[in-house]
């Protein structure tokens, strides 16, 4: 098994990678930035690749993206969401046709937020898409990565918020708590399905070799409340202030503000058939 992890530098895929080497399994990175004897470089925007370092690649795990809740959602910043996701993804998909002979398996990434917001249904992944912006991104970004599925191994996981000290959402919650600034955004009882880093690690190596096709990759038991504390209480902080009103983080953030005040479940029922979720509390982050 050779194993290529795009956009493999960042939270997850960096992670993902540690955990492959102690599995022995081979991987390499496609990277727009390559420093290490691991990596290949690519440029998606210039359509360039160092394609003869592909050729024994066996599986892809597709993880580029732009960072949802890294900027504000300007018109610019959108297209560059979408761009860094459905681009880059045709791109690898004209690769892999003439480059990787040996390629069987594909996972590609998405997100959870993928019916709108605000009803309280308990979303299944079949259900129809909403018609907010971050709905039409999954939907784009879904159909990109249909491309590979006739491949005897794929699966695009719909990942909920990914939880662990390393990174990604937790250092943007914790960062004010050690400040003594940390407060619950809106009115804390919207739910928000998430998932600990090290379950999504253990799902994309079960995924190398079953295929589990499109599923969503969550727990689906916690409110924005109860998230927020349980970060205080990783991080040994008390949270003093009152909640954070709707209407200021819509006037910091913009739209991107619904990643904070906005509800949203969804089923894990799939993927509990295939894989019993290791870190099922929010105690556990
Ligand atoms: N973390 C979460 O909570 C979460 C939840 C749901 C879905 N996801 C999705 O899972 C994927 C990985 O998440 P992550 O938290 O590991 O993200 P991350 O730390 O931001 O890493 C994303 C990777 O994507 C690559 N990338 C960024 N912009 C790109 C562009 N314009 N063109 C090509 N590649 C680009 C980067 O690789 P190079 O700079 O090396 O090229 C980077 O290492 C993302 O697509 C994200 O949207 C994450």
């Amino acid at each position: 098994m050779q194993v290529l992890i795009v956009g493999g530098t960042g939270f997850i895929g960096q992670a993902l990678r540690e955990d492959f080497i102690r599995h022995n399994i081979d991987t390499w990175v496609l990277t727009r930035y390559a420093s290490e004897a691991y990596h290949v470089h690519w440029c998606p925007e210039k359509k360039t690749c160092e394609t003869n370092k592909l050729h024994h690649i066996t599986h892809i795990i597709n993880l580029a993206g732009a960072g949802i809740a890294d900027k504000k959602w300007t018109k610019t910043r959108k297209v560059e969401l979408l761009a860094s996701r459905i681009k880059t993804t045709e791109f690898l998909y004209a690769l892999a046709s003439t480059n990787c002979p040996k390629l069987k398996g594909y996972i590609g990434i998405s997100g959870v937020n993928a019916f709108g917001f605000n009803d309280e249904k308990i979303h299944q992944e079949d259900d129809p898409f909403g018609t907010d912006f971050l709905s039409k991104l999954v939907f784009s970004w879904e159909n990109a990565h249909r491309a590979f599925n006739q491949l005897p191994i794929f699966s695009i996981l719909r990942l909920g918020m990914v939880l662990s000290p390393r990174g990604g959402a937790y250092v943007k919650i914790a960062g004010p708590l050690r400040w003594g600034l940390g407060a619950v955004p809106g009115t804390g009882s919207q739910w928000v399905p998430w998932i600990h880093l090290n379950d999504v690690i253990h799902i994309l190596r079960l995924a190398l070799d079953t295929p589990l096709g499109l599923v969503h990759v969550t727990v689906e038991n916690a409110t924005m409340k109860e998230l927020t504390l349980a970060i205080a209480r990783k991080e040994n902080k008390k949270i003093y202030l009152p909640n954070i009103p709707v209407f200021l983080l819509r006037l910091i953030f913009g739209e991107m503000s619904c990643l904070l005040t906005e509800s949203l479940r969804v089923t894990n029922e799939k993927i509990s058939h295939y894989y019993e979720i290791k870190h099922g509390r929010l105690s556990s982050i």
